[in-house]
């Protein structure tokens, strides 16, 4: 199967995918690494791993509308089998998701449908939450909004502060997000109209991989 991973930031979650390829653990091949910052750290990478990279440099761009044109023109030359997320912090157009439907996978840092958008570890310490973790859902047409594949979780500890949760939940980020990866990859994780079959079983809750 052939992937597409489209990033804006670090990188870490793409490297973490990246290592399970080079590991033979994920039979997937990842033609080509999007950004939207020529700046994103996951460029490098991606160069490391000798994976292709493409920038659409948004600041380049007289509006969304052309921008978001452009990228869908590229990616629909690739014709992916899986559109992966990882730290991409754009929102992607109806037409892309549209086109791609069933085929997008996003990972969120939040129990969603919990604390949708951003800085969630802040909201989480601050809402005295009992739990913190991520969510790998697909994507559609709403913002953090499709079904939720599978999650890690974690208890936040009296002494817990945003940099110390987001490294716990990173860690698990870079098991969960190559787990699902791993199961769209072998056909056992298959989407139908929107929602998740797990071993032709429709998934009706998320999977939940605790920490404790
Ligand atoms: C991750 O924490 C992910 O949950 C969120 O963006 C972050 C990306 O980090 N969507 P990185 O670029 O993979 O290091």
């Amino acid at each position: 199967m052939k992937a597409v991973c489209l990033i804006s930031g670090g990188g870490t979650n793409l490297e973490a995918i990246l290592k399970h390829i080079n590991k033979e653990k994920l039979n997937l091949s990842i033609t080509s690494v999007i950004s939207d910052n020529p700046k994103a750290h996951g460029l490098k990478i991606a160069k490391k791993f000798n994976v292709d990279t493409h920038v659409f440099n948004f600041k380049e761009y007289k509006s969304k509308n052309i921008f978001d044109d452009q990228l869908e023109v590229y990616v629909e030359n690739i014709n992916p089998d899986i559109v992966i997320l990882a730290g991409y912090m754009r929102i992607l157009s109806k037409s892309f998701c549209r086109l791609h439907s069933g085929k997008i996978i996003n990972i969120h840092p939040s129990l969603l449908p919990k604390l949708k958008g951003l800085n969630t570890y802040q909201r989480a310490l601050s809402n005295n939450e009992l739990y913190h973790g991520s969510s790998v859902h697909l994507v559609v047409n709403e913002i953090d909004s499709g079904s939720v594949i599978v999650q890690f979780r974690t208890k936040i500890k009296s002494n817990d502060t945003v940099s110390s949760l987001r490294k716990r939940v990173m860690e698990g980020e870079y098991t969960i997000y190559p787990m699902v990866i791993n199961h769209l990859a072998n056909e056992n994780l298959k989407i139908i109209n929107e929602t998740p079959y797990l071993f032709g079983k429709k998934l009706i809750d998320p999977i939940v991989i605790n920490d404790f």
